[in-house]
């Protein structure tokens, strides 16, 4: 069935279409359950934070801000607790800053948390020592674990998914509007390990040159409430529709459909299948939405990416997320943008360097070097550049802990480094000195 394009939100059409990446759940009935317990739990986020964002987003598609979105590749249970959100949210918030005060900007704050428990992968099953296994999906989905019970996709997860989210939500809104984000508070979050890198150091710097700007606007009489909390925002990839489905209502003034799931959702490189399952459920929300757009993606690809997901062509509505390697993005970022801009639209157009540059260290780590990340956020920055458009953001894949995932950086780490504290349960990520490196970079490339 081919879904009509721009018509009216259809709940659940998606699933009259293949929906790829789902588990194979063994009980469908305990899905059930749980699926009916969701729809009646209070929703995460509220339609109408979801069209600020929304508006956000159309001021990064017009040239006038930039978005900051990062997080774990993928959320663990275990790791819905204060240190650790809070960790992370110390790095987006120092990478914010280096932003706001290196590129004059304003950054929209995006981070992948509070939902992001859910991840496609490139095979359905693992094999260790001749055993064979479903894959990990992602804690909504299954365990880690290599035994046969963690790795049986149980439902159950899918509410705890709900309630860590809910947990991480709560210490984000907390953290950003309870005095803790507050721009006086710019030296704390620069503590610890960061502290000694040499990115922490230059940190320091900025930092003080603000608290000098901080005590002149209050020498002057001005002490604006803006500077005392932030606008955070949650996102995840929308990758279990039956999750996704469940937490998705009809606003009450405006009878539109919101995933209330999350502020922002996106659609990933593997499931943007046009006349997939996850292309249709985007379409039938009024979130701002992303799609991952990788390096074999066709200028066709994604103007019907754009009709399918935004007739309306309203500018903050949906998000490119691309994802090229540093060795394509040169060659294969610029007849997109030429194909978008030749329709007369706009978008925000950001850039994940992550995913388009893992490979496997000799010690058989799955990592990523920070001078390829920096290079594509180069090549971004440079095609941009030479079409006239705005590079308006970056997405990336970030902890707020000491780990040794990703090689390079400042602060240097090397492929023999990696075992020492690698811990992320999917992809590679930068720690928050090499996020902090990347900042910065981030804040001259846009400065040009
Ligand atoms: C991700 O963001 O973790 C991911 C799987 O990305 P992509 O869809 O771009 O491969
Ligand atoms: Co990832």
């Amino acid at each position: 069935m081919e879904p009509k394009s721009g018509s009216a939100p259809v709940p659940a059409s998606w699933r009259d279409l293949p929906a790829a990446q789902q588990p194979a759940w063994p009980d469908p009935h305990r899905l059930q359950q749980v699926t009916s317990e969701l729809a009646g739990l209070p929703p995460l986020v509220f339609a109408g934070e979801c069209d600020v964002l929304r508006g956000r987003l159309a001021a990064v598609a017009r040239g006038e801000a930039f978005v900051l979105q990062g997080g774990d590749c993928a959320e663990t249970f275990a790791g819905a607790t204060a240190d650790a959100v809070r960790a992370k949210l110390q790095t987006l918030l120092q990478m914010a800053v280096v932003l706001t005060y290196g590129a004059s900007v304003p950054i929209v704050k995006i981070g992948r948390l509070a939902g992001q428990f859910a991840k496609p992968r490139t095979r359905p099953t693992e094999s260790r020592d001749g055993t064979e296994l479903p894959v990990y999906r992602g804690d909504a989905i299954n365990g880690v674990e290599f035994t046969e019970q963690a790795r049986t996709p149980d439902p159950a997860r899918l509410l705890r998914a709900y309630h860590c989210s809910a947990v991480t939500l709560n210490l984000c809104r907390a953290f950003a509007t309870g005095g803790y984000a507050d721009l006086h508070q710019v030296h704390a979050w620069n503590q610890d390990f960061v502290k000694q890198s040499p990115a922490g150091q230059r940190y320091e710097r900025l930092a003080g040159d603000i608290d000098r700007a901080l005590a002149f606007m209050r020498a002057c009489g001005a002490d604006p409430e803006e500077l005392r909390a932030v606008e955070l925002y949650s996102s995840h990839e929308a990758l279990v529709l039956d999750y996704e489905q469940a937490l998705t209502r009809p606003d009450s003034s405006t009878g539109l459909m919101y995933d209330t799931s999350a502020h922002f959702v996106w659609v990933g490189e593997r499931t943007r299948d046009l006349n997939g399952a996850h292309v249709e459920f985007a379409r039938g929300i009024s979130n701002p939405v992303g799609v991952k757009v990788g390096p074999d993606a066709k200028p066709a690809d994604v103007l019907a990416l754009i009709d399918r997901l935004n007739p309306a062509r309203d500018p903050g509505r949906l998000t490119l997320i691309t994802r090229m390697g540093a060795s394509r993005v040169r060659d294969a970022l610029p007849p997109l943008i030429s194909a978008v801009i030749a329709e007369g639209i706009k978008v925000p157009w950001v850039c994940d360097p992550m995913h388009g540059n893992t490979f496997e260290a000799p010690s058989g780590h799955k990592t990523r070097r920070l001078h390829d990340v920096l290079e594509e956020t180069a090549g971004f920055f440079e095609v941009h550049r030479s079409l006239g458009t705005h590079p308006g953001g970056i997405h990336i894949e970030f902890t707020g802990d000491n780990v040794t995932e990703c090689v390079g950086g400042s602060h240097e780490i090397v492929a023999d480094d990696l075992y020492q504290r690698y811990e992320t349960a999917c992809d590679p990520r930068l720690n928050r000195s090499q996020a902090l490196d990347l900042a910065f970079t981030v804040a001259e490339n846009y400065r040009g």
